[in-house]
């Protein structure tokens, strides 16, 4: 098999690079390099760069490098950006899905995996989240996931593609410093960035129904998430595989922002206590995963912790700022 990556040379892209590539796949990535950074990639990865939503380019690609499965990453991942741009969140994330999964049904392609979010979710009131969950986003990316999802199986159904929509939840760390998050959008890198200006973290609310009172997170290593899409890549690839299948993909273990934030202080050394300010919208009090299906149906269960997602992002950090 051949696998097509989307988005590649992105932050959790280039870690399915890595490890699909390491385990001994042949992978080739596109990246149209709006957010994307070429030396991410292994050497022997070919990049093309160029958009997800190019039908000519799509075609091209598939026939050249005889694809014969696709792992789509390529996305706009911004919920602020989504809620002030929705139209483009739409156009790109779902337009841009189906135009991606028109050519992979032209071209005869039988296996897909979609990049989804626990953003599907919304704000459940539950305990542990499983997959028979209703879904409820709260915004217009989660909204996006929840239509790709959706388009996704339906293709699959119309097509005969093996499809796996995986949720991931809260994704932090890098397996090698070269390959970390450079965005400033997710909790630890907003962190890093705080402390190194000198300023004091801040934490959204500490009025919550929560143990310490801030809102509790399923944190997942991208190392690990990476070797679930293997996990997913594979299992659709076995003989005779068919159907659908979303998972969750998390530890199933809720860490609090405040003790987040402790740790990120421990490991990065000589920070100011954090400043709590008032709730964001939209931020559900708890949301963690139940991560029971991913183990029964990919044979795969996350191996790090969280100390271990932030020594790797703060060693991350360094090297990048
Ligand atoms: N990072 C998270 O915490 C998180 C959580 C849940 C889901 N996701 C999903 O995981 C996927 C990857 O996220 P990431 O954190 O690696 O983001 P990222 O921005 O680092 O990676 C996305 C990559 O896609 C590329 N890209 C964007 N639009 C494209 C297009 N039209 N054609 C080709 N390439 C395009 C960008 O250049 C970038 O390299 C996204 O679908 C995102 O919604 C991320």
């Amino acid at each position: 098999m051949t696998w097509l990556i989307t988005g590649g040379a992105g932050y959790i892209g280039a870690h399915v690079a890595h490890a699909m590539s390491g385990a001994g796949e042949r992978v080739v990535a596109l990246d149209d390099l709006s957010a994307g950074i070429p030396a991410r990639l292994p050497a022997h990865v070919p990049l093309v760069e160029g958009s997800a939503l190019d039908s000519a380019l799509l075609e091209g690609v598939f026939a050249e490098h005889a694809v014969t499965g696709v792992v789509h990453l390529a996305a706009h991942k911004q919920v602020a950006g989504s809620v002030t741009d929705p139209t483009l969140y739409y156009r790109e994330n779902v337009g841009g899905l189906a135009t991606l999964l028109e050519a992979v049904a032209g071209a005869g392609i039988g296996r897909f995996v979609f990049s989804s979010s626990a953003a599907v979710y919304g704000a459940p009131d539950v305990d542990l989240i499983t997959e028979d969950t209703p879904c409820a986003p709260v915004n217009p990316y989660g909204e996006t996931k929840l239509a790709g999802e959706w388009l996704v199986r339906a293709a699959g159904r119309a097509h005969g593609i093996a499809t796996a929509c995986l949720r991931y939840f809260n994704v932090a760390g890098a397996a090698v410093p070269g390959l970390a998050d450079r965005g400033v959008f997710n909790v630890v890198p907003m962190v890093f960035d705080r402390l190194s200006r000198g300023e004091a973290p801040r934490i959204f609310g500490a009025d919550y129904p929560t143990p310490d009172g801030t809102c509790v997170r399923d944190y997942i290593h991208v190392a690990d998430l990476a070797e679930a899409h293997l996990a997913a890549a594979r299992r659709l690839a076995a003989p005779g595989a068919a159907g659908d299948l979303t998972v969750n993909i998390g530890r199933g273990e809720g860490v609090s922002v405040r003790e987040l934030v402790t740790l990120i202080g421990e490991v990065a050394g000589g920070a100011l206590p954090a400043v709590v300010e008032g709730r964001r919208p939209g931020d559900a009090p708890r949301a963690v995963a139940s991560a029971a299906l991913a183990e029964r149906e990919l044979g795969w269960t996350a191996r790090r912790g969280v100390r271990e997602m932030v020594e790797s992002a703060w060693a991350g950090w360094r090297s990048g700022n």
